[in-house]
């Protein structure tokens, strides 16, 4: 039988204060949609198929109902924090969620992917509502290599393709809304870089060749405040967000 994220299976899970409430719906548009802009910080929705399921940029977000962990979580980010942030807070927990889950060192492709073996297991969406923001996460845990998106600029994966391990999903999404709530937390009272080690040290960008606007460079690094530094021929410049290709 497929495992399950069924309140039944998540919640004795939870370790934190988030996930409660905990809004669960076997299928839905998008878990985007399940967290009202009124509902307490901390809380999670999580579904086992989107119909419309949201990526970044206007893209869609697919998987085959109950392969993967689809979530979002619902933070009041205090006023003085720069939102755009947020994406790579989610990134930072996501991929420390997945190192430990298969002992592999995973890496953040600025601004929202999460790489294992040169592959995306998992995107961030970050959506603001009013003063709340909705912050999305999709981690590829069991699809096979069929059940993956073939079309993806940056190439698709998923856990179970990386070591052959179908894994069961309600301790990864528990472990994930531990990990959010953990770097949540450090980036709310001390910004990013409270989380900056975690951060610069999985950057997958830094050091490749990229594509920004249509311009190569090279990427050097994040800054301190969440942007993409990167060296052109006409000197280094900053990028605020966008959509960044990488040369192999
Ligand atoms: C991206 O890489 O473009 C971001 C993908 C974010 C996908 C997640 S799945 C759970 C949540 N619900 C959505 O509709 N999108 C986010």
């Amino acid at each position: 039988m497929a495992d399950s994220l069924s309140p039944d299976a998540v919640e004795p899970l939870l370790a934190g204060g988030f996930g409660r409430p905990y809004v669960y719906e076997e299928s839905c548009e998008s878990t985007q949609r399940l967290l009202s802009e009124d509902a307490p910080e901390g809380a999670v929705a999580a579904c086992e198929e989107q119909t419309a399921g949201r990526g970044r940029l206007g893209r869609d977000w697919t998987a085959p109902r109950g392969t993967a962990v689809l979530m979002s979580v619902l933070l009041r980010p205090p006023a003085e924090r720069r939102v755009a942030e947020l994406s790579l807070v989610g990134g930072v927990a996501t991929a420390l969620t997945v190192e430990r889950a298969t002992g592999l060192s995973a890496q953040i492709k600025w601004p929202n992917d999460v790489m294992l073996n040169r592959g995306k297991v998992a995107g961030v969406l970050a959506e603001t509502r009013g003063k709340a923001v909705v912050l999305g996460i999709g981690l590829n845990a069991n699809q096979s290599r069929g059940e993956l998106p073939a079309d993806a600029k940056t190439p698709a994966s998923s856990l179970r393709v990386v070591d052959a391990t179908v894994r069961d999903r309600a301790a990864l999404l528990a472990d994930l809304v531990t990990e959010v709530e953990r770097t949540y937390k450090l980036w709310a009272v001390g910004g990013l870089d409270a989380i900056y080690e975690e951060l610069g040290s999985r950057d997958f960008l830094r050091a490749r060749r990229v594509i920004v606007e249509g311009v190569e460079a090279l990427a050097t690094g994040i800054t301190r405040d969440g942007r993409l530094e990167i060296a052109t021929n006409g000197g280094r410049r900053l990028v605020e967000s966008g959509e960044v290709e990488y040369l192999r």
